[in-house]
């Protein structure tokens, strides 16, 4: 609810444009593994089998003798979906990755989660570790290395096409994450768009009580990585982690509708939708943010340029927006990727509701809880109490 009402301008101009419109997401089965209900996320490897991609034919390669790559096939099909849509029906392909280890996974692993969620979470750290905004880990860091080296590989040996736009969760750890992966790929050789990303609250985890969710500043960010954009209206504070609620489910939902919502609908001015065609077969690159050139051909629907995405942010969320465009539950692994080609379907004269459910309170114990593999178990059999600032958070400095 918090959410909502702080970015209430945001909303409210997304609902003037799209008045009596809402987009139907859905994914199109049967190009990644992942979306195959007979792949376990809890094995499956994304740098195994290039991110996943599955090996075959496209309606795209019919009058084709040359001897593309698996990726520029693929991006090929992609942008043939989209030329062959209709106006209001646009297809994109989304990287998702989840964010190395942070200080906060550790701890919890170190507390374990019953003791973790119900009151180590609600610290901001102990006398030698911080979680909250934690940053990343030793090995937070070289699962980012490994997500850099994988998309330089899938460059090198099968020239894949490198995301066109890039958004991030303001956490210290995603941005650190996106950071890593993404600098020093030969993007300019390969003709892609540069690696700026944009900041979108949007895309933070699901928000807890847990102080791993409560982001550091502005300028704070723009210390960190001067020249990478943020939103509009993104503010200096942090203004939605509460420490008291916890969005639920159906509230995280609805924003990361919204953020798909603003990634699909950016740019609607009527010229500037245009998929540009493919180059000679070459489609590669080329065609990031101020790069296309195409905008005098004919109207297209929203949405059919700028069409592989990255977004970078977290468990939670990645869940979220697989609920929200209706894939199979796909837990990730820290640091680890999933694509996920997206049909967005411009519906018209049918709203979704915009209320949203209220953020609750989650129990909390007040001292060290006792130890337990299953519940929240609190010291000296005290209940876990349910209100009130868990006021011991802000007894360590940050
Ligand atoms: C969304 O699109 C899918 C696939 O085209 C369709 O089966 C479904 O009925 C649509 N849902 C809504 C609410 O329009
Ligand atoms: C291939 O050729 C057929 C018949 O000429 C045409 O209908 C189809 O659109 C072409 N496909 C592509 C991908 O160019
Ligand atoms: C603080 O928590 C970490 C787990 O994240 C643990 O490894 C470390 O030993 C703790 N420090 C102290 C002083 O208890
Ligand atoms: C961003 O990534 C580069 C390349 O890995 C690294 O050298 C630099 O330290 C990173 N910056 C931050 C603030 O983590």
């Amino acid at each position: 609810m918090k959410l909502s009402t702080l970015s209430a301008s945001a909303a409210l101009a997304l609902s003037t444009l799209t008045a009596a419109t809402h987009i139907n997401y859905t994914i199109v089965p049967g190009y990644f593994l992942q979306d195959d209900e007979s792949t376990d996320p809890s094995t499956f490897d994304y740098t195994a089998n290039n991110f996943g991609l599955i090996p075959r034919t496209y309606d795209a390669d019919k009058n084709s003798t040359d001897s593309l790559s698996i990726w520029q096939r693929f991006h090929r099909q992609l942008i043939y979906l989209n030329n062959h849509a209709p106006k209001h029906v646009s297809y994109k392909l989304f990287f998702m990755g989840r964010h190395g280890e942070g200080y906060h996974n550790a701890a919890e692993d170190y507390f374990g989660t019953p003791a973790w969620n119900c009151y180590y979470a609600l610290l901001p750290g102990n006398t030698t570790h911080t979680w909250f905004d934690a940053d990343l880990t030793p090995s937070g860091l070289e699962q980012a290395q490994i997500a850099h080296a994988y998309w330089l590989h899938q460059h090198t040996l099968h020239r894949i096409h490198f995301p066109d736009l890039y958004y991030t969760s303001p956490m210290t750890r995603a941005l650190k994450t996106a950071n890593i992966t993404f600098t020093g790929l030969p993007l300019q050789q390969a003709h892609a768009a540069p690696f700026i990303p944009e900041v979108k609250e949007g895309f933070r985890e699901g928000m807890s009580m847990h102080t791993c969710n409560h982001r550091r500043s502005k300028g704070y960010i723009e210390g960190l990585f001067p020249g990478w954009k943020f939103e509009a209206g993104f503010s200096e504070e942090d203004e939605l982690w509460t420490g008291t609620t916890g969005e639920t489910s159906e509230a995280q939902d609805l924003r990361s509708r919204e953020a798909l919502d603003d990634i699909f609908l950016r740019g609607t001015s009527k010229r500037s939708n245009i998929v540009p065609l493919p180059l000679k077969g070459v489609c590669h690159g080329g065609h990031g943010p101020g790069h296309s050139g195409q905008e005098d051909e004919e109207e297209e629907g929203k949405g059919k340029k700028d069409l592989v995405v990255s977004i970078t942010a977290h468990s939670g969320e990645i869940s979220s927006i697989l609920r929200v465009i209706g894939h199979q539950p796909f837990r990730l692994s820290t640091g680890a990727v999933i694509p996920v080609l997206i049909r967005a379907e411009e519906v018209r004269g049918q709203l979704l509701p915009t209320t949203t459910t209220a953020w609750t309170v989650s129990a909390y114990c007040t001292e060290p809880p006792v130890t337990s593999v299953t519940d929240c178990v609190c010291a000296s059999s005290a209940a876990p109490v349910t209100s009130g600032f868990p006021v011991f958070a802000t007894s360590i400095p940050y």
